[in-house]
């Protein structure tokens, strides 16, 4: 994974940020205005927030953006008149963004709409900061190959494999006993079932540790999202799905473990903040200044941890299962599960119809391998359409009661 196309140390690196007007975006785009010199920025894109686009365009100067929504694409041109920075619309902008010549860029669009993006920049030997997960995770052994051809070099961003990177021994995965994602449990972690039938979208976006997007929140509180990470982290850390464990950690500090055969076992700590895990990947190899608060031990006073609830978190073991069987039942996972996320967060469904949903997408599903990104995109989209049926029907069922 660290084949690195290693520009070299000290000179100035050019960043393109894909997803810059997300939760990882603006913080990455925090960072780079906080180092200014060392880097130059390529190209910047979004969906459809054009006015927080606009405002990193005026302060970063990029030579490109992209607007994913086509229809938004006039009040971008408008405002970045005279400036010299060239704007595109739609799909093939974003692409195109990616493909431009950046050393770094960073993968953080939400969802398999980063896939595309994301295995351009892995295409031409880039740097690939990568913190959308939903594109190992419907793609895993298609993307790995392909950051192997072509000498690309991925350094995750996920606070957990970023961890685990700065501990593992990349040369000796047969001395690791075991890899351990910690998890913070989400903000239903003491509820019960009976509590978690009527909860709403706005608990369920409120992290108690951190401060994310709305998509990756709702996983977080179904824990569909450790979920995901163990599917990536196999990607990333071939270990064995049998090695990759789960632990309940409700003070997200410690962000990961792996345990070596002599009986160490190595962590990362610090305090939740993602600028931290992006910093480690923006100075990569060497480390760069962040702003996140510092860790004080002695005022945390206790760490916890406990093991993961698999009847109140089913997501968790629908993703397991899921990495178990491999081929296209973890891109059936996510498909279903982007769609059936979205649907609680517009109302349509409770949630704990999320779970729900995704298990009938698996159950019904066709079980295939995958040997093309065209294979994926099919079953992805076979995934959304049988997951919106199942969203209706539980819909009609809830207006119907
Ligand atoms: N947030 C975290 O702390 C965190 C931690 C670890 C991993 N991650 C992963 O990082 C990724 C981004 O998470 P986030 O929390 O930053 O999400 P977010 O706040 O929702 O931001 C998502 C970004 O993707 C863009 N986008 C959405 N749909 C798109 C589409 N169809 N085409 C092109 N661009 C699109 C959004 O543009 P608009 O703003 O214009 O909608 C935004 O820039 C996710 O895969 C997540 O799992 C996040």
């Amino acid at each position: 994974m660290v084949n690195s196309s290693e520009q070299s140390v000290g000179s100035k690196r050019r960043v393109t940020i894909l997803g810059s007007t997300g939760s990882i975006g603006c913080n990455t785009v925090d960072l780079i205005e906080r180092h200014r010199d060392s880097y130059d920025v390529e190209a910047l894109t979004c969906h459809r927030n054009v006015d927080v686009l606009i405002g990193q365009a005026r302060k970063l100067k990029p030579s490109f953006v992209a607007v994913g929504d086509e229809s938004q694409v006039e009040t971008v041109e408008d405002a970045l008149a005279g400036t010299g920075i060239e704007v595109g619309a739609g799909r093939e902008a974003v692409i195109e963004a990616a493909a431009r010549p950046a050393d770094w860029v960073m993968a953080a669009i939400v969802g398999a709409a980063g896939l595309l993006p994301t295995l351009t920049a892995v295409r031409r030997g880039a740097m690939v900061a990568l913190a959308n997960k939903e594109c190992l995770v419907c793609a895993g052994p298609l993307m790995m190959a392909e950051v192997a051809e072509h000498g690309a070099t991925l350094l995750p961003v996920d606070s957990e494999h970023n961890a685990i990177f700065q501990v593992i021994d990349h040369e000796r995965y047969d001395l690791i006993d075991c890899i351990t994602l910690t998890a913070s449990g989400g903000p239903f972690r003491t509820f019960t079932h009976a509590q978690m039938t009527s909860v709403t979208p706005a608990q369920a976006v409120a992290h108690p540790n951190w401060s994310m997007g709305a998509k990756i929140s709702v996983d977080s509180a179904t824990m569909m999202n450790k979920g995901l990470e163990l599917i990536e982290a196999q990607h990333l850390f071939p270990v064995g799905p049998e090695r990759l464990k789960v632990l309940v950690h409700p003070q997200s500090v410690i962000h990961s473990m792996v345990s070596y055969v002599d009986g160490s076992v190595l962590a990362q700590l610090g305090t939740p903040d993602m600028r931290t895990p992006i910093s480690f990947t923006l100075g990569w190899p060497r480390r760069i200044a962040a702003p996140s608060q510092r860790l004080d031990l002695a005022t945390i006073g206790q760490l916890t941890f406990e093991m993961p609830d698999p009847e109140r978190f089913p997501c968790l073991r629908l993703a397991r299962d899921a990495l178990q069987t491999g081929g296209s039942a973890p891109t059936l996972l996510n498909a279903a599960n982007e769609v059936a996320v979205e649907a609680f967060l517009n109302g349509r469904i409770g949630f704990l119809d999320i779970a729900k949903v995704v298990e009938d997408v698996l159950n019904v599903g066709e079980l295939k391998r995958l040997t093309t990104i065209d294979d994926v995109h099919d079953v992805d989209q076979d995934g959304r359409r049988l997951a919106k049926t199942a969203c209706e029907r539980m819909s009609r069922a809830d207006r119907v009661a």
